[in-house]
């Protein structure tokens, strides 16, 4: 279990998925996959990805085209692909948990293991927003920065930080990477699993320092922590969330919705996707949808070399290995990042895995 934790990584949710409700999840998809069916406006998205290939693709795949290509957005496909994702989860509501529909002392049920339970303290209850950071707003571009190797030497940092809303996963380190990744970030998501794993447990005082300053870099962006998934990390949750009022820090926290990863789940599934559960990036992207007129992916890169077979580190921050074709892990990467391969080329959202331009 422990090991686990550790392996456990970057852009993905969380970890330990044991009793996956898969039954429960199937229901729902089908009962919304009838309901769209029903006045067939999921169709042009549909045959996205021809089924009889999803398990393939063991190989590296083609690149997408350099940027700087002829890639056009289609705000007509942006529209629609908004529209249908409405359908199942709405991420203005569901990207977190507000105040008023908590109070503390109230029991949580994990998502992922609806056994086990939370209680709401004090401090959790005062951390959440009074509505969602995401009310109202929308943005022309937006950037999802994953945290692939691939990002090396891209020369990204630039692009990545003039688009007018940069989301990035589980708290990477920018600093000493910002030519190639940027330093803006307007959100942040952190699994509970980082603290243990990069700050120590934020057990003496060198470790709570090192992660309070990470969290002074962030300025006012918003720090998304999926607290509710599994057990585990709610010691380093109610820690994380106790230095944020000790030291008055301007990030905004956001606990995502109980029911959100289902409903990301439920909408990929029903376009015929199968993923046991959708990585950070994919749920990012999903949720973007919502407010961003186009959508830019950077660092997205679950194979284990380039094109040109030259070795890409899983996360460009660390040494972490990682088996992205195991069946055993709760994600299926390559199978997302094929999809998002096919969506790039039909212009709802633009890849970029190779070097950016300089300005
Ligand atoms: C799907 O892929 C299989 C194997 O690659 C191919 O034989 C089949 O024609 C494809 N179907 C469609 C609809 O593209
Ligand atoms: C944009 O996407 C829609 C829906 O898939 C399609 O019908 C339309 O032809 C596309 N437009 C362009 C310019 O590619
Ligand atoms: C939650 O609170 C109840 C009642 O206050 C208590 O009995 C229970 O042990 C608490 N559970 C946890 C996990 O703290
Ligand atoms: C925080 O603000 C500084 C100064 O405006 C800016 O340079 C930096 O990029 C911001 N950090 C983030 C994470 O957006
Ligand atoms: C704090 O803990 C870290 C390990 O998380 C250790 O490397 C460091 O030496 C400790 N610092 C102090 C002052 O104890």
């Amino acid at each position: 279990m422990r090991l686990t934790w550790k392996r456990w990584t970057v852009c993905t949710i969380s970890i330990l998925l044991i009793f996956y409700k898969t039954k429960d999840i199937a229901r729902s998809g089908e009962h919304q996959e009838a309901q769209l069916t029903g006045d067939g406006e999921l169709i042009a998205f549909r045959l996205m990805v021809n089924s009889s290939e999803k398990g393939s693709g063991r190989s590296v795949p083609e690149v997408p085209q350099p940027s700087g290509d002829g890639w056009r957005v289609n705000s007509s496909l942006v529209l629609m692909i908004r529209k249908d994702i409405l359908r199942f989860l709405d991420a203005e509501r569901d990207v977190s948990v507000v105040k008023s529909s908590l109070k503390p002392g109230d029991t949580i049920h994990y998502v992922l293991d609806r056994r086990r339970t939370l209680n709401v303290s004090q401090t959790l209850h005062k951390l959440l927003p009074e509505v969602s950071p995401l009310k109202n707003r929308r943005f022309k571009t937006c950037a999802v920065v994953g945290n692939s190797g691939v990002l090396l030497s891209s020369g990204c940092g630039h692009e990545i930080d003039s688009h007018d809303f940069v989301i990035r996963c589980n708290l990477a380190p920018q600093a000493e990477f910002a030519a190639d990744v940027g330093l803006r970030s307007d959100f942040t998501t952190m699994n509970p699993s980082v603290i243990q794993r990069a700050y120590g447990g934020l057990r003496n005082a060198t470790d709570r320092e090192r992660f309070v300053e990470r969290l002074q870099a962030l300025n006012d962006s918003v720090l998304w922590i999926p607290a509710f998934m599994v057990k585990g990390g709610e010691k380093h949750v109610e820690g994380v969330n106790e230095l944020i009022l000790q030291r008055g820090l301007s990030v905004k926290p956001a606990y995502p919705s109980l029911r959100l990863i289902h409903a990301v789940r439920g909408y990929w599934l029903t376009n015929k996707i199968h993923i046991k559960r959708p990585s950070t990036g994919l749920l990012m992207y999903t949720l973007a949808t919502r407010f961003c007129d186009e959508i830019h992916l950077y660092g997205f890169w679950p194979f284990p070399k380039d094109s040109q077979g030259n070795p890409v580190k899983y996360h460009y921050y660390d040494t972490i290995k990682y088996r992205y074709f195991s069946n055993a892990g709760p994600h299926r990467m390559p199978l997302e990042f094929k999809t998002l391969k096919i969506l790039h080329s039909k212009g709802a959202l633009k890849l970029t895995t190779s070097k950016c331009m300089q300005p």
